[in-house]
């Protein structure tokens, strides 16, 4: 593969796109040239109560300070839901399809709507005002949107945490922004097992005593402890609550929602949204980047835990009228085709999904896929790490039968949505490239030392100028939001990314320049797994880097050293995996445990990553120069017992 396999914008594609290749460019333009005339112009796609007459205030020098829409009053649920009331209430808002392929269910606008309101009267009666914070800890249930949305509706903030976290993952989350009410289910379903949810919870809520109600939704119907003064039943709460509620007016800039992401350094960091601009960035991305057209079934295959969820599950879907898939299941249950069962079920227009995903099933076969008639897509996604050519044309070729464009989609949870992706029918492909930015959107690579490189080149992926998605502070510390994301290069937001710009100005994302790891697409910083290692009783020090793997893209790789008088052995091993499954959660499974007697550290006393990266990779015979370690021999027999 090479830059220069180009697969080009189909005609048919461009003609029907209300985004061809010259409107693309035209707005391109625009948002460079009038960065106000174009955001006032967008901002009409979402409902105001005040329409902004100030639209972009944003400065990333000094104390970073990032404002969109300012004096905008708006309801980020008004947008989701009453808007849409009057032109398409009968219309189905959500379908939900269960893990077993026999259970799914419609929800029409309308009926979401008097659900959201009753949820959010609920809330409301529990004493949660504009401001609060509420965690969820849901499944894949329509709940968990109407959740969502029921905060929205009030001015809560919500935080949801992703249910494969573990107790003390949620308790440190709910412990940081200080929550007061957790929404969850008596247990949830992937895959044909349960998830102990309401079990969990429990556990958490020994050491959050901010919450005062448990808010809990009977899902599988499984037995669970219900704690009396603190834990209410939601079907009862709803039942008892009226089916409007008055939007609470949210200014532009006022909090939406927090999401715990995983950095290089300390515990996960809330990153904050606001509604005005995250709204407009959800909306407009959505549009634009699936190429939206109104009736069509659209299907995002993440979890409401991850951003992707917030942003292409629930709020731009719906914030443009769509029909949402929300799927409680796996891509491999009850077998390998139910991905493409469910597309010919449910006739999906568009589906996006992760790469992880995508080389699992490819590993399949081509059967599975071609038993399915998948007439019905259009477009297909990919998001959450980088997508190898090979995963790519094979997706295109086999799922897509060369039909459908696929828009590699580069984002994080910290840029609110899409910013670089190609539109499928204004860019032309190439096989492992994100492509262009979007209209409005100011990437660029820089050295080490942050000077700004220009052509064909590789470096640090930064973006030069705010867009209106972007976060606006860590939780209650915005002096680590400035040093996260304006330090490294300084006036600049740095991504933790490195890319490479092609000739056609094309990127091709390379993955985390950083110590954060992309395990399926799931991302964790290497310091949580380590210091959930050393709180085992039994490690003095460990030291955890990613390495190359086949289906998760990357794996985690743990050098482990035992304090004085502890033998390792096979079975310690296996019991540190399940400690740091319990620790963190299921997807921080260790994939390699390798004994170091000591670690390859510089005279001043830094462990030298990039060597055990090396190890990890087994590319040992280009450890690059060892000379400045305190003693070289160490690297010597952590590759002799290199773990396999
Ligand atoms: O390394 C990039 C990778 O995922 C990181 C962001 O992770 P998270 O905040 O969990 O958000 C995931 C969903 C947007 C990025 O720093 N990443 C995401 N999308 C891509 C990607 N890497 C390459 N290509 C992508 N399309």
């Amino acid at each position: 593969m090479t830059d220069n396999t180009v697969i080009p914008v189909k005609p048919d594609l461009a003609a029907g796109s209300r985004f061809d290749a010259a409107r693309r460019a035209e707005m391109a333009e625009r948002a460079a040239r009038d960065p106000d005339g174009f955001w006032r112009e967008e901002a009409g796609r979402i409902a105001w109560m005040t329409t902004p007459t100030r639209i972009k205030n944003a400065s990333f020098e000094g104390d970073v300070s990032i404002k969109w829409f300012e004096d905008g009053v708006l309801n980020a649920s008004v947008s989701c839901l009453d808007k849409h009331l009057a032109e398409r209430g009968d219309q189905v808002a959500i379908i939900w399809e269960g893990d077993d392929p026999n259970s799914d269910s419609k929800v029409t606008y309308r009926e979401l709507h008097q659900r959201v309101c009753r949820m959010a009267n609920a809330l409301r009666s529990l004493g949660v005002k504009k401001g609060d914070r509420v965690t969820l800890y849901l499944p894949m249930i329509v709940e968990a949107a109407v959740a969502m949305l029921a905060c929205a509706r009030i001015g809560a903030v919500h935080s949801i945490v992703f249910g494969g976290f573990s107790p003390d993952s949620l308790a440190s989350r709910i412990q940081d922004c200080d929550s007061t009410v957790l929404i969850t289910a008596d247990q949830g379903r992937r895959g044909g097992r349960t998830v102990p949810l309401k079990t969990n919870a429990d556990e958490a809520l020994k050491s959050c005593p901010s919450v005062k109600n448990v808010i809990v939704v009977r899902n599988t119907g499984g037995d669970v402890p219900m704690q009396e003064g603190r834990d209410h039943w939601w079907h009862t709460l709803s039942e008892a609550a009226a089916t409007d509620c008055a939007p609470e007016p949210m200014n532009a800039e006022d909090p939406l929602f927090i999401l715990y992401t995983s950095g290089s350094t300390g515990k996960p960091k809330g990153v904050l949204h606001t509604t005005g601009g995250y709204m407009v960035w959800a909306s407009f991305t959505h549009e634009l980047v699936f190429d939206y057209r109104p009736g069509e079934i659209y299907w995002c295959t993440a979890d409401v835990g991850w951003v992707t969820g917030h942003s292409y599950i629930v709020y731009g879907p719906l914030a443009n009228g769509a029909t949402t898939l929300m799927f409680e299941g796996v891509p491999n249950y009850p077998d390998v085709g139910r991905f493409w069962q469910v597309v010919d079920k449910h006739k999906v227009n568009i589906f996006y999904t992760a790469p992880t995903a995508i080389r699992a099933l490819m590993r399949e076969g081509d059967a599975p896929v071609r038993k399915w008639s998948r007439q019905s897509l259009r477009v297909l996604g990919s998001v959450g790490e980088p997508i190898n050519p090979e995963a790519w044309l094979w997706y295109y070729r086999v799922v897509g039968d060369e039909r459908c464009p696929i828009v590699d989609t580069w984002w994080q949870t910290e840029t609110g949505g899409i910013l670089i992706s190609p539109l499928p029918g204004a860019v032309d492909l190439k096989p492992g490239s994100a492509t262009l930015p979007l209209p409005g959107v100011q990437p660029a690579l820089v050295d080490g030392d942050g000077k700004l490189l220009e052509g064909a080149t590789e470096g640090n992926l930064v973006i030069l100028d705010s867009w209106p998605g972007q976060m606006r502070t860590v939780y209650k510390d915005h002096e680590r939001f400035i040093q996260t994301y304006f330090s490294t290069f300084p006036g600049k937001y740095f991504s933790g990314d490195g890319a490479r710009r092609d000739a056609d100005g094309y990127y091709w994302i390379t993955g985390r320049v950083d110590d954060v790891l992309n395990v399926s697409g799931h991302r964790m910083g290497t310091a949580e797994i380590e210091s959930a290692l050393v709180a085992h009783p039994k490690v003095a020090e460990a030291a955890v880097v990613g390495m190359p793997h086949e289906l998760k893209g990357q794996g985690i790789y743990c050098y482990v050293t035992l304090k004085s008088g502890e033998e390792p052995s096979d079975a310690l091993k296996k019991e540190l995996v399940a400690w740091v499954r319990r620790e963190i959660g299921p997807i921080a499974s260790p994939d390699a445990i390798q004994w170091a007697p000591s670690l390859p550290k510089t005279r001043s006393g830094k462990i030298m990553r990039r060597i055990l990266r090396k190890i990890a990779a087994n590319e040992t015979d280009s450890l690059g120069d060892t000379s400045t370690l305190a003693d070289p021999t160490v690297v010597e027999d952590l590759i002799s017992n290199r773990a396999g």
